[in-house]
């Protein structure tokens, strides 16, 4: 079994961080979103995997490597321009050969990982399997996974035949034929690479990975169906990034491998990270303190991220993430935020007392 993850994109939800960076690698709980997604697939045995990149591929390349350090073979699939999901497995044709594959979205995360749907769909692929009374003994050619939701409209959906078998994926649905939304983790063999090659861009110019599934259904393949328990995020937006971290945090273990001064308190579970310093200051968990970072007479709350190299003073900061070489200074308080690299936010005593922006595109700021 082979992996591919899709790292590729125009990230248009999560402006202005995607103007410059690959959303990919904004850290939750101070590691970067993709390689939660490599890891759960080591964590299945999988040794192979091939991350279709995009324009910011040199720095996915930069941050994962070629998966040595995982002991693990990277490929680097360049992608000309995000032409779909199922144009990710066209261009992986030749790197996937005829091997059996989990298809994993770059952004998003699973709390439960993937080694048990892997182990699910090798065991109904068994051609040695004795099936179960009433049981269908078509190997299934794909597995999808299933997450309930509240509001089913503006994602894929799946719809049921009276054999309980999946019948149809409708994307956005208004009348949605039911609460079961498709999470960004797929399991295919071969026959996949027929199908994307079958159907067409959709009204949005491109090629969508549900039409190649609804392709396999309509050939009378089987595809199976997991629901799954336990949380996913896809984390392309600002919102749902947060939430992610949080829940990341919540599981933490603590650790302190930088300096806490005597005037400092740490409360609950906090990761203070090598070479960071603490001075003056409350650190209530669950939060982590990124490598170098400096926190100084200031209060961080929990569900905060602070990554590497940023300097946090006289403020306070609560359920935020922060990337590296940013500065807060003086700042009562940030919440709820998503700040991105080399970031400023600074008091500031000159007159006229106004808001001094120097804000790239697409960023929002909310004045309380
Ligand atoms: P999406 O989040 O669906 O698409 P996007 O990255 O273009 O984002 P937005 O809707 O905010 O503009 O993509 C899911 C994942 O798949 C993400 O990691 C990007 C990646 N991807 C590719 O690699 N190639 C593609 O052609 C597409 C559409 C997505």
């Amino acid at each position: 079994m082979k992996g591919l993850i899709t790292a590729g994109g125009s990230g248009t939800r999560l402006r202005p961080i995607t103007h410059t960076s690959a959303k990919q690698l904004v850290p939750i709980a101070n590691k970067p979103i993709l390689f939660y997604g490599i890891e759960d697939m080591v964590a299945a045995g999988i040794d192979e995997i091939g991350i279709v990149i995009g324009d910011t591929g040199d720095e996915i390349r930069a941050a994962a490597g070629d998966g040595s350090r995982w002991g693990i073979e990277i490929t680097y699939l360049p992608q000309e321009a995000p032409l779909g999901l199922a144009h990710c497995v066209l261009i992986a044709r030749e790197f996937l050969g005829d091997e059996d594959f989990v298809m994993y979205l770059g952004d998003n995360m699973l709390e439960s990982g993937i080694a048990e749907l892997v182990d699910v769909f090798e065991g109904a692929r068994d051609p040695s399997r004795s099936p179960r009374p009433g049981e269908e003994v078509t190997a299934p050619v794909a597995q999808i996974l299933l997450h309930e939701v509240d509001d089913p409209t503006q994602m894929g959906v799946a719809a049921f035949d009276s054999k309980g078998n999946i019948g149809r994926l409708v994307e956005k649905p208004r009348d949605p034929p039911s609460n079961l939304a498709l999470v960004g983790i797929y399991l295919f063999d071969a026959t996949i690479h027929e199908a994307v090659r079958a159907i067409k861009p959709s009204g949005r110019g491109e090629l969508e990975i549900t039409d190649a599934i609804q392709w396999l259904i309509d050939e009378g393949h089987s595809v199976r169906h997991e629901v799954l328990e336990g949380w996913w995020i896809d984390t392309g937006k600002k919102d749902p990034l947060l939430d992610c971290n949080r829940l990341v945090l919540e599981k933490i273990e603590p650790r302190v491998d930088g300096a806490v001064d005597e005037g400092s308190q740490l409360d609950g579970r906090v990761v203070i990270e090598a070479g960071a310093q603490i001075v003056g200051s409350t650190v209530r968990g669950p939060a982590i303190i990124g490598e170098r970072t400096k926190v100084i007479n200031s209060y961080i709350g929990p569900f905060t991220s602070i990554y590497h190299d940023c300097s946090i003073s006289d403020s306070e900061v609560e359920h935020s993430v922060v990337l590296e070489q940013s500065t807060i200074a003086g700042i009562r308080r940030v919440v709820d935020s998503l700040v991105g690299r080399q970031v400023e936010v600074r008091h500031s005593e000159a007159k006229p007392k106004a808001l001094r922006l120097e804000l790239g595109d697409h960023s929002r700021v909310e004045v309380g």
